[in-house]
């Protein structure tokens, strides 16, 4: 059997599941505590892993000395206190997008982040989905004309749980978060500004009273353009879709399918996965092997985060503003 070297907690249960899973599946980890202040999710947990500590209140995972990975998918507003809290206490953070609400918190976490060896990462399964790896090699060399990508949640029903609750909840953190580090790993390239226009017309505004529906326009120094949706409340299947117009080629991937459009307008069906769910657990996983190895790269790292965070904060002011604005990166 190989050596557990990472003794990991996890915290908040609903796509922590997927954090635990992984965590679990690795071969070098073990998750020691799980915490939840959900009694129904603590009493389905205890019956399916009894041997695994469920803990009844955070800190008994952040005090404890053997853990040194901390697992944080509780609801938006906790993550940087729970970030804070790992710092202090020494763990490395896998953390929940948005991995905290404003630009003074952001700051705050690269500048302590800085000071410690501590690693971090978040979960922007997108990066993993083999379909879109393909469409990143493909355009490598390509010069790109323009890029359209949407998030099309298509589970509006989420917006009315804890979501409507929160005052800093924003489809902008929660869904076109995801696209935007899509198109940045996709290009290798920031942009400079952003400009973001939104509306609520398909929700029930008594109960979810921020914008449902947003227009990103990442503007690049070289001019290009690239727009983005987060479309939280129609009727839609849960998608990414993605058109990406470059001087040789065009890339479609929609509900009917992916393709590349050639000059000669010969359409070629691409065929690699997409959704791919099971690859998702490659940035935990990729996260852990760095920890062991650091030649081994974790496929989010912290440069990644903040660099996602700075633009889904810029964009989110410039909702708020009504203008264009410039995005400050955290070096
Ligand atoms: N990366 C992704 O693809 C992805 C997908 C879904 C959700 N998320 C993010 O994960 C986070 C959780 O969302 P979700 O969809 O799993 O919500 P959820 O409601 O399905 O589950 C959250 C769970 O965490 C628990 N919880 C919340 N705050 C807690 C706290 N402070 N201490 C202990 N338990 C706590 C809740 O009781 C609940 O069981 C959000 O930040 C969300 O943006 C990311």
């Amino acid at each position: 059997m190989k050596k557990k070297l990472f003794k990991a907690g996890v915290i908040g249960l609903g796509v922590g599941m997927h954090h635990f899973q992984a965590l679990k599946n690795h071969p070098n980890c073990i998750v020691k505590k799980v915490y939840d202040f959900d009694k129904l999710k603590k009493f389905n947990f205890k019956k399916k892993f009894p041997n695994i500590d469920f803990v009844k209140n955070e800190n008994e995972i952040f005090q404890d000395k053997e853990i040194s990975i901390v697992s944080i998918a509780s609801y938006d507003n906790f993550h940087y206190n729970q970030i804070l809290k790992c710092i202090k206490n020494k763990k490395n953070i896998i953390v929940e997008k948005p991995i905290c609400l404003n630009k003074k918190q952001l700051s705050s976490i690269n500048s302590l982040l800085k000071k410690t060896n501590l690693k971090i990462t978040s979960n922007m399964v997108l990066r993993t989905t083999d379909l879109f790896r393909q469409i990143k090699k493909k355009i490598s060399n390509k010069k790109i004309i323009s890029i359209e990508a949407d998030y099309l949640w298509g589970r509006s029903y989420k917006l009315y749980q804890w979501r409507s609750q929160l005052k800093d909840y924003s489809v902008i953190h929660g869904c076109a978060i995801h696209v935007i580090d899509l198109v940045l790993w996709l290009l290798n390239k920031k942009p400079i500004t952003v400009y973001v226009k939104g509306n609520n017309i398909g929700v029930n505004k008594k109960i979810f009273k921020k914008n449902s529906y947003v227009i990103i326009l990442l503007k690049f120094s070289n001019n290009l353009i690239v727009k983005i949706t987060a479309n939280a409340s129609s009727i839609y299947p849960h998608f990414h879709e993605l058109k990406i117009f470059s001087k040789n080629s065009t890339i479609i991937h929609n509900l009917q399918g992916s393709y590349e459009i050639k000059k000669n307008k010969k359409i070629k069906k691409l065929f690699s996965k997409y959704p791919d769910k099971k690859n998702r657990l490659n940035i935990i996983h990729s996260f852990v092997d760095n920890l062991k190895n650091r030649y081994i790269r974790s496929i989010v790292n912290k440069k990644d985060i903040m660099n996602s965070m700075s633009i889904s904060l810029a964009a989110e002011k410039s909702m708020k503003i009504g203008k264009e604005v410039k995005i400050k990166y955290e070096n």
